[in-house]
Order: structure tokens, then C-alpha cells, then sequence
């Protein structure tokens, strides 16, 4: 069977104020209502016989509530201690499933066009997976962003997996021009993860296993699992793997990490104040803005947030003062 994993961890502190610990950015209803999390259980629910949810203990009620309000009531749910990175998330998803399972592994808090372009995208990982191999898909890249992973690659062959390269070495990558940017979706086989992490990352596979046969109703126990290694299944999995393959794919991807991509979404959907392109999130009191451009006010009960569109990597900043100020 196909299960689809939903990577549920991340903070997105990024997205301060709109996104806190208690309220990560998945779990915000300001996509035409919805929420990211949801979207991404209805664009998989078609290809995907199960869904499983890797989360944690800060923010498994807000998943449940999704779930239900999609409608699905049965559910495999795995609920972490501590975040330990996303090569043991994924391994404890591999560890509940059965070896010849195939997994299609999605972020919680991305945005994405479910239209052709993903079925067949998808339809192909999912066959790639049936012949053994770990299957990324590859996006066409716009900048040289150096919060993603870059794929080097002919066709469906991967060269090289670089997880996050430093400035000058993903300009060197888009003028390339044989690089992807990584998704940050995978496919395979449960069995065939667990294989290469074990080789790769033995403590990683050996502490996961530990720490999942030590939980208790889907609940994993904070000692175990403090003894994880935290790394990322990028640098972990895709970084060292020969199984590796890539699909080249097409459709609109966004990941929803900062305010500079929340602009943009929304600034397509004609949702700015003027014609300086000034945005206002999260109040409908009338907003005027003087002598400033492209510049955003985000409004939650207890805070708010002004920023000039360019200093939206700056806000996790903001948000680290501001817990440790607590
Ligand atoms: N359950 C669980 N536990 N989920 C986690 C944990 C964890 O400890 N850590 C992260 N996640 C979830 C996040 O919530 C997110 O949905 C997904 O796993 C990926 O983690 P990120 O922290 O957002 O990764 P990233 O954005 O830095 O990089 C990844 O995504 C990029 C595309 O957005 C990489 O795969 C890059 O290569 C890729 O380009
Ligand atoms: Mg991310």
C-alpha cells in the first residue's frame, strides 16, 4: 500500500507572530480558509491508501482537529517527545510501516498546485519506488535561495544531492543550469529507507528504533528519544545514497517559510492595500501606509509585526530574542 507521511515538526519561526509554538504555521486557516495541513492531506488523499502523521506533543490536538474536519477518522499517528530532525521522523513512519510499504513523505506547510503536472509527478515517484529506489522530485529553480536542497542531475539520474549550499555555490548552480531545487517531498519503499539509514547513519537508525519500540500508544518517550541524533534526512539519506533518483517536475511549489513567500501568494492574489504593494494580514481595520513600500503589517490578539518585504529572513530573529526573553 501507499501511506502518505505528514512531516508535522517545524515552528516556522519564520512566520512570528502569525506562527508560534502553540500555533505553527500548518495549522493557520488563511488559505481561502483552509490550512496548509489540511490542503496536503486532500491533494494526497487520491494517491495514498493511509495517512500517517509524525508530530509532536505541542501540536498533535491541532492535527487531530484537521483530520477531522477533512473527514479522515482513521489514521496512523506518531506523536515525538522532542524534535529530532526528519531522518528519524521518517524513520519511526518506516518503522510503524511495513518494509515493502511504500511512503510518499510530505512537509505539512507547503504550498502546492494539485493539478496534472503533480499527478504525474507523483504517479511516477510512486512507480520509481516500486523498483527500489529513494525518489526526490526536482523544481526548476528561480533563485539561489540557500534554505533548499539542489539536486545535480540528467534526467531521472541523480548526480550529486547538496543539501542547503552557501551563497556562491548556489549562484554557481543556477548558472549550471543542471540543478534542481529538492522538494522536500520523497518516495520509497519503508524497507529501503531503513536500509540506507541504518548504513549511513547507524547511531540515527539504532537510537530511532530504540525510542519507537519504547513508545507507549504512539506517544515516544523523551529520554530515548533525546539520545537521536538530530540530522536531516537530506544530509543523513539523500547526500549519500546510490538508490537515489529525481523527477523532474512541473508544478507550482511554494514553501510557505517566510513572509517574502507569503507575499508573493498573496500578492498574486491581488490581496495588497495600494498600489506601493503593502499588504496587511490579520485585521480588517482599515490600514494606511505612508511613504513605505512593499511593506507588510501582520496582526495577531497579542502582537504585531511590520516589515519591509526584503528583511522577512530577519523575523526569526525576533522570534529567538523573544524565547529567550521568556
Ligand atoms: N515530525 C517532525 N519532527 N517533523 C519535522 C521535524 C521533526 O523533528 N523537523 C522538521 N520537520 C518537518 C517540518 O515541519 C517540515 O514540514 C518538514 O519536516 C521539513 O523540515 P524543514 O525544517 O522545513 O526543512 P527545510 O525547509 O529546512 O529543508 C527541507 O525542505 C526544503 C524544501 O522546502 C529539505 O528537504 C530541503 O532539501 C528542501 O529544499
Ligand atoms: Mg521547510
Amino acid at each position: 500500500k501507499t501511506v502518505n507521511v505528514i512531516l508535522s515538526g517545524g515552528v516556522g519561526s519564520r512566520l512570528w507572530p502569525l506562527s508560534r509554538k502553540s500555533q505553527p504555521k500548518q495549522y493557520l486557516p488563511i488559505f481561502e480558509g483552509d490550512t496548509l495541513f489540511q490542503k496536503t492531506i486532500s491533494r494526497n488523499s487520491h494517491f495514498c491508501d493511509e495517512v500517517m502523521v509524525v508530530g509532536n506533543c505541542d501540536n498533535y490536538e491541532l492535527s487531530r482537529k484537521d483530520l477531522a474536519s477533512a473527514g479522515i477518522s482513521t489514521y496512523v499517528e506518531i506523536i515525538e517527545a522532542c524534535p529530532r530532525n526528519t531522518a528519524a521522523a521518517i524513520a519511526f513512519a518506516a518503522f510503524a510501516a511495513q518494509p515493502e510499504d511504500i511512503l510518499f513523505v510530505t512537509p505539512s506547510d507547503h504550498l502546492i498546485e494539485s493539478g496534472n503536472n503533480y499527478q504525474l509527478a507523483v504517479d511516477r515517484a510512486i512507480q520509481l519506488a516500486k523498483d527500489g529506489f529513494i525518489v526526490t522530485f526536482g523544481l526548476k529553480p528561480s533563485r539561489p535561495e540557500t534554505g533548499f536542497g539542489y539536486i545535480e542531475a540528467d534526467g531521472e539520474e541523480v548526480k550529486s544531492f547538496r543539501e542547503k549550499p552557501n551563497l556562491e555555490t548556489a549562484e554557481g548552480f543556477l548558472k549550471s543550469g543542471n540543478f534542481y531545487w529538492n522538494s522536500g517531498m520523497f518516495c520509497f519503499q519503508a524497507g529501503v529507507y531503513l536500509e540506507e539509514l541504518k548504513a549511513f547513519e547507524p547511531e540515527v537508525y539504532t537510537s530511532s528504533k530504540k525510542a519507537f519500540d519504547g513508545a507507549t500508544e504512539g506517544k515516544l518517550d523523551f529520554e530515548l528519544s533525546m539520545k537521536i541524533p538530530s540530522i536531516s534526512v537530506d544530509y543523513a539519506v539523500m547526500e549519500n545514497t546510490k538508490k537515489i533518483k529525481v523527477v523532474p517536475s512541473e508544478f507550482a511549489w511554494s514553501d510557505m517559510g517566510s513572509f517574502e513567500s507569503i507575499y508573493d501568494h498573496f500578492k498574486k492574489q491581488g490581496h495588497t492595500v495600494d498600489s506601493k504593494g503593502n499588504m496587511v494580514i490579520g485585521t480588517k481595520l482599515h490600514t494606511e501606509f505612508l511613504g513605505l513600500k512593499n511593506t507588510l503589517l501582520i496582526q495577531t490578539a497579542d502582537a504585531i509585526l511590520v516589515l519591509k518585504k526584503d528583511n522577512a529572513q530577519d523575523v526569526k530573529k525576533v522570534f529567538e530574542r523573544l524565547e529567550k526573553e521568556k
